[in-house]
């Protein structure tokens, strides 16, 4: 069945309130649209356990950099509601910049440390754009669970620590990264790649999965871990590394040794275009 589409915040809380009066769980998939089977996961892990699953689709201009890809950001609608369609979502919130960012708008939300480290190196102020609209979000719908990929992990993460930080009444599922077939992480952003980067993206997934070997070999030197992935990254055309990293999951601060929840990060520039993957890891010994 289509899904309601709203544009409002009354007519989204409108929604919402009807169906918990219905006695329905609320699940909530952000997303900025131009959906791939990665958004689709969600929705489905959203369904198996809400009867009421939200989609929102909004370019939230707060998390882009002046340099980036705002304006060109793909943004196929109706195609997207053709699939949040399919996936049984029941309302897909798609509001305009103005709506979330009305004239005389002021306020931000910093989640600090974890905002600065990995992709907040090379992005300043992203992610304090990303813990504003998501946590906008959630006041608007108001869900009882949230769903996020694990492919964006330092997101996921810092909304974890805002959600605890701020006391939201929301909870949070963090799902697995979906693949294509060769490996790649699947991204709204792969359409920017040419038939030849495409290929050679294949790198990221490569490169991470000789780490983890390595790990499971007994490898425990996070630099060595690191060369390893910077070094395939390097040996391979059109690529730029922009960090290979090491991190506690906690804390996203680099470690030394590989030990206990380790999350190991990828960041790969291909032209202007910025392809991430992680791994996230237990190392007991
Ligand atoms: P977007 O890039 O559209 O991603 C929406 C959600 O889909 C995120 O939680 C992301 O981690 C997840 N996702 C994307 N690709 C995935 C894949 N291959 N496998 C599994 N999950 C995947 O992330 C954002 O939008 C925005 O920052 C947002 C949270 C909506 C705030 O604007």
């Amino acid at each position: 069945m289509a899904p309601l589409i709203t544009t409002t915040v009354a007519a989204t809380r409108e929604a919402v309130a009807q169906a918990k009066g219905r006695g329905m769980r609320v699940g909530f998939v952000p997303t900025m649209g131009a959906l791939h089977e990665g958004h689709a996961s969600l929705i489905r892990a959203a369904r198996a356990e809400c009867g009421f699953v939200v989609v929102s689709i909004f370019v939230n201009p707060a998390q882009f950099g002046p340099q980036e890809d705002l304006a060109r950001y793909p943004r196929p609608f109706e195609q997207d509601v053709a699939l949040c369609a399919q996936a049984g979502v029941a309302l897909v919130f798609h509001p305009q910049p103005q709506v979330i960012y009305p004239p005389g708008y002021k306020t931000r939300v910093e989640v600090r440390e974890l905002q600065d480290v990995l992709c907040g190196t090379s992005r300043p102020g992203h992610f304090g754009g990303v813990a504003t609209v998501v946590l906008k979000l959630f006041n608007i719908v108001q869900p009882d669970l949230a769903y996020f990929g694990q492919k964006d992990a330092q997101q996921a993460r810092i909304l974890e620590q805002m959600i605890e930080d701020l006391n939201l009444p929301v909870t949070m599922r963090i799902c697995p990264i979906v693949r294509a077939d060769d490996g790649l992480a699947l991204s709204s952003r792969n359409v920017y790649l040419s038939v030849e980067e495409r290929q050679h993206a294949t790198v990221l997934f490569r490169a991470l999965t000789d780490v983890h070997r390595r790990v499971d070999a007994g490898e425990r030197s996070a630099a060595a871990l690191t060369q390893c992935a910077a070094d395939l990254v390097a040996g391979t055309p059109g690529a730029r590394l922009d960090y290979a990293a090491v991190v506690d999951w906690r804390t996203l601060r680099t470690l030394d040794v590989v030990s206990g929840q380790v999350l190991i990060a990828l960041a790969v520039y291909f032209g202007p275009t910025r392809l991430i993957d992680n791994v996230l890891l237990e190392v007991k010994d």
